[in-house]
């Protein structure tokens, strides 16, 4: 057999890639990756490249040693051999924590000691980006972790949303500011300005809702004139913890909420009432549809030329109907895209003292809500019986006490902007205590108590030692009801109307 046929047997039939199979892999960011290769042959040399590359390699072993020579310096420290011996002709290659800088296409030289011939394969390595969710509160600082290649000399923190700004660029040692976004102005710096050991993370100050989105890190390949993704971060912006408002009914309160760009649309809603809003404006004017009835003429923004990206709205005239949580949703101008805040108001009810003398007529004030169409006026110790209830435009006397019973009325049955006062005529000693006015609220089927009357009933001129004999048989009658109202309250338990307002909340 001659030396040349010899030659071309052990090319055609010695000569095979085991792991032919196997050419696309996928990893995810900081996975150790093999890239398998192996012959049935006896090798002397391995030499690892990757296309892009040009000159450089990632892995050479050849004469009995590994060359670091022309290793690229992004696998310093973090490629080997599976097997130092190459025995049973392995030469698949560990590759330690990789990022999407490692994909591509690999090509596996090898020599076969036999033929001294080289042979290859190649392998495609997809490394996808981490992609997480970091939340943070507004007014804290943040980092948004990224970890690169080693030596790079170009990282670029952009936003999504941003179009051609960028959030942060660093370039040769340097911080390069001309494009970035005026929002990030001396808020932004690397954690590591080395980028040791590739750490390109960013530290972003004092976070508003307004830089909520997604950020994407990307290195600049040099071999590839490329700009390659490696993290991408989704930063969900919690609003700031002070935000419980609280008010007394009848006070105008301001709900704060303030971005620091400009604003061309908003909306302020209420989680509880469904489709309607509390307030919209947008495209230049307040759109009025949708508002729930009861913030008509209520509520503005406190400046309606929203400058400096405030869009606080003013409520006036609040009542405990009022409390809620309260969404603020603003468009950005320059990014087309919708931030929010909720703020937590709470109302806490009138609770006023009037002193009257008995044989007055009294009203008993109270404003709810526009457009409500059920009241109910309760008295503490009176449990499930009630004062007086009104229910879609009706007055319903099935649960009333009796020792109301044609001495009570609303001053105005329209309820004419929610006022919703009682009148209480020829007041008797036993009408002393704690009234209470409710309305039901429609769209949440909840009962918000709106104020607190404590009624101080003065036995009147006819007073002198009678007074303390009437003080003595008041008492004694308010006992008696107070019986007789538990008995009731007993009894009827098991038969109350499922629609009856509760007496108490
Ligand atoms: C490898 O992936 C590419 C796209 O990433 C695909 O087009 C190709 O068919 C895949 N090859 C194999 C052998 O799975
Ligand atoms: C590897 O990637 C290159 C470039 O994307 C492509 O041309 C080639 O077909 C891929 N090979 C495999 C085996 O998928
Ligand atoms: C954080 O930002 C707010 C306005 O967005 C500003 O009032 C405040 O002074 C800033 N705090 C710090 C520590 O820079
Ligand atoms: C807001 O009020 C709720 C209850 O009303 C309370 O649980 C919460 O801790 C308060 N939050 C702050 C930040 O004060
Ligand atoms: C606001 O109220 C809601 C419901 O009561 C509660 O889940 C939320 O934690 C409150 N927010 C604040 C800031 O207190
Ligand atoms: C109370 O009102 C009734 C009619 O509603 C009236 O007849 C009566 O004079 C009033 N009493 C007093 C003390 O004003
Ligand atoms: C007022 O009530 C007293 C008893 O409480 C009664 O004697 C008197 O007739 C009542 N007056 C009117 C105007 O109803």
């Amino acid at each position: 057999m001659s030396a040349v046929t010899a030659s071309l047997c052990s090319t055609l039939m010695f000569v095979v890639f085991v792991s032919a199979g196997q050419k696309n892999i996928t990893a995810d960011t900081g996975d150790n990756v093999i890239l398998p290769c192996r012959l049935t042959n006896k090798i002397t040399a391995v030499e690892w490249s990757r296309a892009d590359l040009g000159d450089e390699i990632v892995f050479l072993y050849q004469d009995g040693q590994f060359v670091p020579q022309k290793q690229h310096p992004s696998f310093k420290n973090r490629v080997a051999l599976r097997d130092r011996q190459m025995k049973d002709g392995d030469v698949s290659l560990i590759l330690k924590d990789v990022t999407t800088a490692d994909s591509g296409t690999y090509k596996c030289r090898v020599k076969i000691a036999e033929t001294n011939s080289w042979k290859y394969i190649t392998i495609n390595l997809s490394v996808s980006p981490v992609i997480k969710t970091i939340p943070v509160k507004s007014g804290q600082n943040v980092i948004l972790p990224c970890r690169a290649p080693k030596n790079n000399q170009r990282v670029k923190w952009s936003r999504a949303d941003l179009k051609t700004a960028n959030v942060f660029l660093y370039q040769d040692g340097h911080f390069v500011p001309d494009h970035q976004h005026p929002s990030f102005k001396n808020r932004v710096l690397l954690r590591d300005g080395q980028m040791k050991d590739g750490d390109v993370s960013l530290i972003l100050k004092n976070v508003t809702i307004n830089d909520a989105g997604t950020y994407e890190c990307r290195v600049f390949m040099e071999e590839r004139r490329t700009w390659k993704l490696l993290v991408i971060i989704k930063l969900r912006v919690d609003p700031p913890g002070q935000k419980n408002i609280t008010a007394e009914s009848g006070q105008d309160v301001t709900l704060t909420c303030r971005v620091t760009n400009k604003i061309t649309a908003v909306e302020w809603s209420r989680a509880d009432l469904g489709d309607e809003n509390v307030f919209l404006y947008q495209d230049g004017q307040f759109v009025p549809q949708k508002q729930h009835p009861s913030f008509k003429n209520r509520v503005a923004l406190r400046d309606r030329q929203m400058k400096d990206g405030d869009a606080s709205l003013i409520l006036k005239d609040v009542t405990t109907a009022d409390s809620g949580t309260y969404k603020c949703r603003v468009k950005i101008a320059e990014t087309n895209s919708w931030k929010y805040i909720t703020i937590n108001l709470s109302v806490s009810p009138v609770i006023t003292s009037i002193p009257v003398k008995s044989g007055q007529n009294i009203t008993l004030p109270c404003r709810a809500p526009n457009n409500n169409k059920h009241v109910m006026w309760s008295r503490a110790d009176l449990k499930t019986k009630n004062v007086f209830l009104y229910r879609d435009g009706h007055f319903v006397p099935d649960n009333q006490h009796p020792s109301f019973k044609n001495r009570v009325d609303l001053r105005d049955r329209q309820m004419k902007d929610g006022d919703v006062s009682l009148i209480l005529k020829n007041v008797t000693f036993n009408d002393a205590g704690t009234y209470v006015c409710h309305v039901l609220m429609e769209e949440t089927r909840s009962v918000k108590s709106i104020s607190i009357i404590k009624l101080i009933v003065d036995p009147g001129r006819s007073g002198g030692q009678g007074g303390s004999v009437g003080l003595i048989i008041g008492l004694i009658v308010a006992a008696v009801v107070v019986s007789c109202c538990c008995y009731f309250c007993c009894r009827r338990k098991t038969s109350e109307d499922s629609q009856q307002l509760p007496s108490q909340i």
